[in-house]
């Protein structure tokens, strides 16, 4: 399949997403100067941006992973989490920051939180590439956040509709008729 040809428009462009990381990056290494971090990515959507978020830091980080599922292949939430991997190292006395790739319900995130506050970090915060506030359930908040975009289905930069899309290299719109089939 042709990457683009289900693409409707262009949201966030790559030129766009870089300058953003670069100011979130930025702002990191200046918060976490004097932390033990650890960055932990949630699978597989932040992938993309974690890579390049973590190497526009100039202080360093230690990375773990989460995988977890809510929807299967629907563009909405099935308001159930589960974790289908969890992180390799306890996380006790670290200064953990969550990378996501987006924020929609604040189903994912907020169970999450929950999760990790719960192994007793020195603190733990959050960062989202984006942030989908109009369909929120879930109140979750904040510490970084890239972009706040309207109720559209978006795929690309690690974001992925039913799997595919995730190696575009911005973020886009896709048809509807994509997934109103
Ligand atoms: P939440 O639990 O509803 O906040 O959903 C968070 C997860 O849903 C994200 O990690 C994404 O995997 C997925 N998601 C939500 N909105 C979109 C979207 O517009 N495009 C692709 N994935 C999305
Ligand atoms: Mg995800």
């Amino acid at each position: 399949m042709n990457l683009e040809s289900n693409i409707a428009s262009i949201l966030i462009s790559e030129e766009q997403i870089k300058d953003k990381i670069s100011e979130i990056a930025k702002q990191i290494s200046i918060d976490y100067e004097k932390s033990d971090l650890l960055m932990v990515g949630v699978l597989k959507g932040s992938m993309v941006f974690m890579s390049d978020l973590m190497r526009a830091m100039n202080i360093n980080t230690k990375i773990d992973f989460m995988c977890v599922s809510s929807y299967g292949a629907s563009t909405k939430t099935s308001g159930q989490v589960r974790i289908l991997m969890d992180l390799r190292e306890p996380i006790d006395g670290k200064d953990v920051l969550i990378i996501e790739d987006i924020l929609d319900s604040g189903v994912t995130l907020s169970y999450l939180v929950d999760v990790l506050r719960a192994r007793n970090p020195k603190s733990i915060a959050v960062c989202t590439l984006l942030d989908k506030p109009s369909r929120r359930k879930s109140e979750v908040q904040l510490k970084y956040r890239g972009f706040v975009i309207p109720d559209e289905f978006v795929v690309g930069y690690g974001l992925d509709y039913a799997e595919d899309y995730r190696n575009l290299p911005y973020i886009g719109v896709l048809k509807p008729e994509v997934y109103e089939i």
